[in-house]
């Protein structure tokens, strides 16, 4: 088979992407325009802006990834789109954009579900260092602002199939680390602020109890699987912060913070840390670590649980530092080999859409002209 160049699109959230892969092993462009200074002074991601964002920026952006990959839109063998889970009007200028350039240049177009994709950022990288050896039965944590997900991978011929055995019943991590960065005035997004600042705090200052999951709700009379699920759980976790908040009356010194940075454009991690004392940086710290305690201990139990021999780790906050580092100790203890994405495929890029589209490819399993931008799709 000659070799397929694909490009990949991806708009679900905030980052509006393009890039061009070559047979699912090699990212030829990858650019990513991150609309983070648009959300930066709401504190989250304004929906109607993400929208309108990504309409100013696709263009150019595909532009770009085939420049700098020497092709054109006449020269590239199919095409890529992530399809759902996301913000409804997100997909929406991915896919109708990536609708009509297949029509309009007749090219195939692969549909792509975005958690497929941030495992492909695993796989893709693996296979551009020459050094894919995964055993199965393989296990993947999605973690994402979206996603706190685990997946049992297989692979069928090319194809990939997943089953889900766990994920949060409430918010995703990243989620977490973004309303306590913002509940503590430390701007948007959450999570690499906090990696920036958490290693200035000492993490045993505050305890946080682990989260309690009921594994069974009151009333559930479907059948007892014959494995158990690893669910997560971290509303908790964020309600214990604003608690320790208002207890140890932080609110006005929380207020002087937010004033600030409110008169800085892009404030740096040195500046922000500035404006943080000593109980912040140790709150941090100590939310940190139990976030990494927690995902990496259930994550750990439950590839025990599955026998499992390949751990993968991968969306936005698998970017972080401590849990990189944590997973990979207590990993190595167990004799269990796990895998990141390098930082810059962590987080959102349509590199890792074009890369999970290239099995489907393969397949001929191509996207009807009706496709539909899909906010919920799950993984299967
Ligand atoms: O995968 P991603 O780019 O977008 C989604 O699909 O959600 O993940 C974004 C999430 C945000 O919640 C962000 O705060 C978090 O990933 N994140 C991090 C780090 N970098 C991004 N969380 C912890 N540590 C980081 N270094
Ligand atoms: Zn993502």
């Amino acid at each position: 088979m000659a070799d397929a160049y694909i490009l990949g699109i991806e708009s679900s959230c905030d980052e509006t992407a393009a890039a061009v892969v070559r047979s699912g092993e090699q990212v030829i462009s990858n650019v990513v325009f991150s609309q983070i200074a648009t959300h930066q002074p709401y504190g989250g991601i304004v929906p109607e802006l993400a929208s309108r964002e990504h309409l100013r920026a696709i263009v150019p952006v595909v532009r770009q990834a085939l420049a700098e990959a020497g092709q054109t839109y006449a020269s590239i063998d199919a095409l890529a789109v992530t399809q759902g889970p996301g913000l409804a009007g997100s997909l929406l200028v991915g896919v109708s954009f990536a609708k009509a350039l297949a029509f309009a240049q007749d090219k195939p177009l692969v549909a792509v579900n975005h958690l497929e994709g941030h495992i492909h950022a695993v796989l893709l990288e693996e296979r551009q260092k020459g050094s894919l050896a995964v055993q199965f039965p393989l296990m993947t944590l999605v973690v994402s602002g979206g996603h706190t997900h685990l997946y049992l991978a297989e692979q069928h011929g090319a194809a990939w199939k997943y089953q889900n055995i766990g994920h949060t019943r409430d918010d995703a991590a990243g989620e977490a680390f973004d309303k306590v960065a913002k509940l503590l005035a430390l701007g948007y997004p959450g999570g690499p602020v906090i990696d920036r600042l958490a290693p200035h705090g000492n993490a045993e200052a505050v305890r946080f109890p682990p989260a309690q999951i009921k594994h069974r709700q009151r009333g559930d009379t479907s059948p007892v699987p014959a494995r158990p699920h690893f669910d997560f759980s971290y509303s908790g976790i964020k309600t214990a912060v604003l608690r320790y908040v208002e207890t140890h009356a932080m609110e006005a010194s929380i207020e002087r913070r937010r004033v600030a940075l409110s008169s800085l454009a892009s404030p740096s991690a040195d500046a922000i840390r500035a404006l943080c004392d000593r109980q912040t940086l140790d709150l941090l710290a100590s939310f940190q670590r139990a976030m990494v305690e927690d995902l990496v201990s259930k994550t750990l139990a439950a590839a025990q649980e599955y026998g499992i021999a390949t751990l993968f780790v991968s969306g936005g906050v698998a970017a972080n530092h401590e849990l990189r580092v944590t997973f990979e100790q207590r990993a190595a203890q167990e004799g269990l080999p796990v895998y990141f994405p390098s930082r810059p495929l962590s987080t959102d890029n349509a590199a890792m859409i074009a890369a999970a589209a290239y099995p489907k490819f393969l397949a001929g399993d191509f996207a009807a002209p009706e496709l539909s931008a899909e906010a919920s799709l799950t993984l299967a």
